[in-house]
C-alpha cells in the first residue's frame, strides 16, 4: 500500500470532516457533541493555516484518509513555541503505518518551525493513542481527571510531551 503525504488543500475538508465527525459522533477522542459543518471546519482549518500552521493530509489511491496538524497549546505568548497536535487516521485504514508517518512529518516541520516542544491532550479511554505517541518518543507527563464529560460519563485528559530540540 502506498501511501502520499502533502500539505491540505480545501478540498479535501470534507474528506476530513467525515473522519472527524465520526469520531464525534461514536468516540471520546474529541470532546464534542455535535457534529460540524462544512463551513465550520474550513473556517477552523483557514485560521490555522492563517497563522502558519501546518495541516497535511495522508492518501492512498488518491483518497484522503488521514490528516494531522498542530496549533497553539493556549494563547498567550510565552507558549508561542509549544504547539498542540492532532493525527487521525479513517478507522478503515488504522494500524498500517499512516499515524506514524503523519506524526513523524508534523515533528519535522515543528522543529523547521523552531518550535521547542508539542503536547498531545488525549481521553483516557482512547489507549491505542497513548500507545501510538509512546511508540514516537512521547512521555506521559499527567492526567487532567474529569476533564470532560460526554456520553453521561466523566472523561479524563492524559498530557503527553515531545520535546524537539535535543
Ligand atoms: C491513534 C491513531 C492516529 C493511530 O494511527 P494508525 O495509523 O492506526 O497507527 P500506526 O499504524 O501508524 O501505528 C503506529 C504505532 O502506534 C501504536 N498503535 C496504533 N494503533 C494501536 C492500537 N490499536 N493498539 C495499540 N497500539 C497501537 C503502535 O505502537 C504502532 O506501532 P506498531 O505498529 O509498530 O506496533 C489512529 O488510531 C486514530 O486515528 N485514532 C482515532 C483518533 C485519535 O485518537 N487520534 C489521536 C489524538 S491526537
Amino acid at each position: 500500500m502506498s501511501v502520499t503525504l502533502r500539505p491540505y488543500n480545501s478540498s479535501d475538508c470534507k474528506a476530513i470532516l467525515d473522519i472527524i465527525n465520526y469520531n464525534i459522533i461514536h468516540t471520546t477522542n474529541i470532546y464534542e457533541y455535535e457534529p460540524r459543518n462544512l463551513e465550520e471546519q474550513l473556517s477552523i482549518f483557514e485560521e490555522k493555516l492563517a497563522k502558519s500552521f501546518p495541516i497535511i493530509v495522508a492518501e492512498v489511491n488518491q483518497k484522503v484518509v488521514g490528516f494531522g496538524y498542530y496549533s497553539e497549546f493556549r494563547l498567550r505568548i510565552a507558549y508561542q513555541f509549544t504547539v498542540e497536535h492532532s493525527v487521525y487516521v479513517s478507522k478503515d485504514y488504522h494500524k498500517k503505518g499512516i499515524g506514524k508517518l503523519l506524526l513523524a512529518e508534523l515533528i519535522t516541520l515543528a522543529k523547521k518551525q523552531n518550535l521547542n516542544t508539542m503536547i498531545a491532550v488525549i481521553d483516557s479511554e482512547n489507549q491505542n493513542s497513548v500507545s501510538f505517541h509512546k511508540n514516537s518518543g512521547f512521555e506521559m507527563i499527567g492526567t487532567i481527571k474529569q476533564s470532560g464529560y460526554k456520553f453521561d460519563r466523566w472523561l479524563n485528559s492524559i498530557l503527553m510531551q515531545l520535546f524537539l530540540k535535543p
